[in-house]
């Protein structure tokens, strides 16, 4: 078992080590990301704002929304919802960044762009007279939202990967994937597809293929922030995936999957185990066509001789440097991420809360009884590697993990053109 990254001191947690010193890039560049004249502009200045954010399939934002404009008629917030996938949440917020669009004040940012955004200057440093308070707050949760040792974007919601499961079916959940695999033939049984993640070629891949990588023992970067894929463990991991391709565990049409595809396949009644965030919860049991609403099982992600490390995920709130009402900005952010509404993302949406104390909170232990299995998931989670060139290095992950599991390339090549493009990922982008 590695050191859980939640212990290792915050700079070497996921940093991409850059084998290049002198990389250009980011607009804001460098040690002035976010510096400059637009970070100074409009500090003061309240108004009606807008909140950007991916869709609210758990409709927690806009009730929070209407109650935040009820107490300020003159500061409302407008909603701007995007879809549901995270690179077209991404290249949405890329666009409208560079267009210095005054309309996009207040952003939900994933814990995997916050380098990205900040080191071009888009994000306001959340310092100073923006500051805001994260004393109590789950430690990977604010580095995720932090860049070079500023916070940049305040947590609103952590993520960690879960099994789901049968209880129907299974009686106790896999704790290895070999254990997993073995009660495939249960799913067959049954007539019913065996395991699914999220494996289009897409954010969701990277998420997926590092999980598969961390649990079997093996990591994407070692713990000086070096590519490090070059490994049996790592083999073993990609491996694991690609053979249940091949011999139909995950079912085929899994390839095209994103979370809600996969969320509906198997509240259909469709799949035996589904790794998915914990939002998933919420629909599964509420929706009125949910057919595992009192069978739904969550546990741990499998691993290679216990339980596996999931990828950290999780979404913060950021202000735009572009923004004209920073001043409502910043008091909508601290609304966003008070305890109150966190323990109504909780209970309303299964999200996960950034509070280290709400996950022993007894009343919502009472209602919420997975949130011990999600803290243990959020506290060993693995961040996804940090930078300001992530979005080469995703690519670098995805397009690899994607022919390998597609058979067109096998896993250990796969893994070496990983580990090749990841190291000049910093170069050119
Ligand atoms: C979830 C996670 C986010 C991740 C995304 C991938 O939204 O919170 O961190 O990048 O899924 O689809």
């Amino acid at each position: 078992m590695k050191t859980p990254r939640f212990l290792l001191p915050a700079a070497t947690a996921g940093v991409l080590a850059l084998t290049l010193s002198a990389c250009g890039g980011g607009g804001g560049g460098g040690t002035t990301g976010g510096g400059g004249t637009d970070a100074e502009a409009n500090l003061d200045s309240r108004g009606p704002i807008t909140y950007v954010q991916g869709k609210d399939n758990s409709n927690v934002v806009r009730p929070l929304i209407e109650k935040w404009n009820a107490a300020h008629p003159d500061e409302k917030v407008t909603f701007k919802e995007q879809t549901d996938q995270a690179d077209q949440q991404h290249d949405d917020l890329v666009q409208n960044f560079q267009a210095k669009n005054a309309d996009y004040d207040v952003a939900s940012v994933d814990v995997v762009w916050t380098a990205e955004f900040a080191a071009k200057g888009w994000l306001q440093p959340l310092k100073d007279k923006m500051a805001v308070e994260t004393e109590g707050m789950l430690e990977p949760t604010v580095e995720a939202g932090s860049y070079k040792g500023t916070l940049y974007a305040a947590p609103v919601s952590s993520d960690g990967g879960i099994l789901y499961y049968r209880k129907d079916l299974v009686p106790e959940a896999p704790k290895t994937w070999a254990e997993m695999m073995e009660m495939c033939s249960i799913a067959k049984a049954n007539n019913i597809g065996c395991y699914s993640g999220q494996f289009k070629q897409y954010e969701g891949l990277t998420v997926n293929a590092s999980e598969a990588i961390n649990s079997a023992g093996g990591s994407v970067l070692d713990d000086e922030g070096k590519p490090n894929l070059n490994t049996p463990e790592a083999e073993e991991g990609l491996n694991n995936l690609v053979e249940a391709f091949k011999n139909g565990n995950i079912p085929a049409e899994a390839i095209t999957y994103q979370e809600e595809e996969s969320r509906r396949a198997f509240q259909e009644g469709k799949l035996l185990f589904l790794r998915n965030w914990p939002y998933v919860y919420n629909l599964a049991t509420t929706e009125g066509s949910s057919q595992v609403k009192d069978v739904l099982g969550m546990a741990a992600l499998p691993g290679a001789d216990g339980p596996g490390a999931s990828s950290l995920g999780g979404h913060s709130a950021a202000i735009s440097v572009y923004s004209d009402h920073k001043a409502t900005a910043l008091d909508f952010v601290k609304f966003l991420i008070e305890e109150e509404q966190q323990k109504f993302f909780a209970t309303q949406g299964s999200l996960a809360p950034v509070f280290g104390a709400l996950y022993e909170d007894q009343e919502l232990v009472a209602k919420l009884p997975y949130l011990p299995v999600l803290k243990t998931s959020i506290e060993n989670a693995v961040p996804r590697p940090v930078t300001p060139f992530y979005p080469a290095v995703t690519q670098a992950i995805q397009e690899n993990a994607y022919a390998a599991l597609k058979g067109e390339k096998p896993a250990k090549d796969a893994l070496s053109d990983m580990q090749k493009s990841i190291e000049t990922a910093g170069a050119g982008s």
